[in-house]
């Protein structure tokens, strides 16, 4: 029987670095699944907070873990829906709310551990752009390709602003950058499985670039590591 080969490339890099945006795109070019896992995690913590746990307790987080039934869709533009108990929470998944909660709910080591295989399931089943923390330090360790994404504070906060005001959200750009730098400490801190460079892999500054340029760089990564 012929063996089919997958591929993987892990993307990861503090919050802002434009890595959801550039992994989709990148998936698209490639033909391969996208999967952003900040969203898996922003979905625990929407279904926590649903519950009225907050995401420091500890207690329970492990008690509801198991009642968080998580599945992901695909539109057709690639854009990866969150299915939390069969119902779509990809909108109310994206406030500074969520990202906060998130942030905290993924420095548990019982959620880390749930999310871990599903994760790995889908990279192992298909070829994948997966952006997050830990994806090559962790979750893809064998990762084709590696990718930190990364572009100053200021850069980060002002794309994020500019998302939010998008979104139609209230808020400015100090805000931003104080929740950005807040997240990124934790993100950057947390006992298990923080938010660090892989020794393998790619650093990509997006500081100065625009989007398209951003895409041409990962592209020219990838092109270089595997040939496609
Ligand atoms: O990528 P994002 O901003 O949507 O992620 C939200 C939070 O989820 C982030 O602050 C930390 C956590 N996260 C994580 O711990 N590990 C990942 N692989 C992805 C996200």
């Amino acid at each position: 029987m012929e063996n089919k080969r997958v591929y993987s490339i892990a993307i990861d890099g503090p919050a802002g670095a434009g890595k959801s945006t550039l992994a989709r795109q990148l998936a698209r070019r490639l033909g391969f699944v996208y999967v952003d896992t900040g969203a898996i995690y922003r979905t625990v913590g929407y279904h926590m907070t649903l519950m009225g746990i907050g995401p420091r307790d500890a207690d329970g987080v492990r008690r509801l873990l198991d009642d968080v039934n998580l599945q992901i869709s695909y539109d057709q533009a690639g854009r990866q829906h969150m299915l939390l108990n069969g119902a779509d929470v990809s909108e109310e998944i994206r406030t500074p709310e969520m990202s906060r909660v998130a942030s905290l709910i993924s420095a548990q080591p019982p959620v880390r551990a749930f999310l871990l295989d599903m994760q790995r399931d889908i990279a192992r089943e298909n070829s994948v752009v997966m952006d997050g923390r830990d994806i090559g330090t962790v979750v893809l360790p064998k990762a084709d390709v590696k990718i930190y994404l990364t572009a100053t504070d200021e850069v980060r906060a002002n794309r994020r602003l500019k998302e939010l005001l998008d979104q139609g959200q209230k808020t400015n750009l100090d805000t931003v950058l104080r929740e950005i730098r807040q997240r990124d400490q934790q993100d950057l801190t947390r006992a298990i499985a923080p938010l660090r460079q892989a020794k393998d892999a790619v650093v990509a500054d997006t500081s100065t670039l625009n989007l398209e340029e951003s895409l041409a760089l990962l592209e020219r990564i990838v092109q270089e590591k595997i040939g496609q």
